[in-house]
């Protein structure tokens, strides 16, 4: 039986569940950004979203699983930067991402923060890189796993910092938050989406924030090139892919909802909130969507092949 709620859409989609999923742990950023626009969409489709977290491996083994699906819209990924860093950190990645997704349109693009636990003896930016030069091999870095976009950014801060220190990777960084909140962890590079409370309630340290501008819902917390590390600049952007069959028809039922949930004052509030916002309207298209990915998989493996890193 079909649980079908909300307004009535054309044809025959959604008859049944569709299932989004994160290819990281329930309570992470790619977690919370799924949730928040699940509910918009399942109303404009008039179907019921159930978000399943498929983890490992930064983001792949959920990616791969996505890309072997049923293409009838009834499994989608949401994924983000981690589509287009894959290509270059795994030999055998096992999807193609321009070949074998069609992509539905981009969803936001989120500010990185750089924190640590809160009695990491570093003050600032400055002190965090000298203490990790000075300690690099008694330093740990936690990360979601290579690929995700947390072991971007910690590749970015050891190659800014000409250091290498010991990562620790976790299925996501929900749980990489809830050790370094417990001072297991020492440091992290982890989106505002997940950071942003525990920045506010003083659970973490916060030296930076990886964009050009502050964070609005951060005012406190100075830029990367405000603290003297201009090349630490990464902002996390996702989207939603479907598997390349996919009829165009449901693709673009997928697409029309995506628009009306990130139109959506209470998905603004929550975004805005967690130092985010959705993209504009032209920019959740999969048009749009295939464009950045092209782009990013050229930028990244560029600079992922120059910091000589390679998955197993
Ligand atoms: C990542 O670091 O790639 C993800 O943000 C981790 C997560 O969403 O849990």
């Amino acid at each position: 039986g079909t649980t079908a709620t909300g307004g009535a859409t054309g044809g025959g989609y959604p008859d049944k569940n569709i299932t989004f999923v994160v290819p990281f742990s329930a309570g992470g950023p790619t977690d919370t950004v799924t949730r928040m626009i699940a509910e918009p969409m399942a109303a404009k489709l008039g179907g019921k979203i159930v978000v399943q977290n498929v983890e490992g491996a930064g983001g792949t083994v959920g990616a791969g699983e996505v890309a072997r699906a049923d293409p009838d819209g009834y499994t989608v990924l949401m994924h983000h930067i981690g589509m287009s860093t894959a290509p270059a950190l795994y030999q055998n990645l096992d999807y193609k991402p321009l070949e074998d997704f069609q992509m539905v349109g981009l969803v936001t693009e989120v500010p990185m923060t750089v924190v640590a636990r809160k009695d990491f003896a570093p003050k600032t930016l400055q002190e965090l890189v000298a203490h990790v030069k000075a300690n690099a091999d008694k330093v740990t870095l936690a990360n979601a796993g290579i690929g995700a976009a947390s072991h971007l950014c910690g590749l970015l801060f050891q190659t800014a910092a000409g250091v290498k220190v010991q990562e620790v990777p976790y299925e996501g960084t929900g749980p990489a938050l809830t050790d370094l909140v417990g001072g297991q962890v020492d440091f992290m590079c982890d989106q505002t989406t997940n950071t942003s409370g525990q920045i506010s309630a003083g659970e973490v340290k916060a030296y930076a924030v990886t964009t050009p501008e502050r964070v609005k819902s951060l005012p406190d917390l100075p830029t990367t090139t405000e603290a003297g590390l201009p090349q630490l600049q990464v902002s996390v952007w996702h989207g939603l892919y479907v598997p390349k069959a996919t009829p165009p028809d449901v693709v673009q039922k997928l697409t029309e909802a995506l628009k009306v949930a990130l139109a959506d004052q209470k998905v603004i509030d929550q975004m805005a909130k967690l130092g985010t916002a959705p993209v504009p309207a032209e920019s959740a298209t999969p048009e749009a969507h295939r464009a950045k990915l092209q782009e990013q998989i050229g930028t990244w493996g560029k600079v992922i092949a120059d910091a000589g890193v390679k998955a197993s």
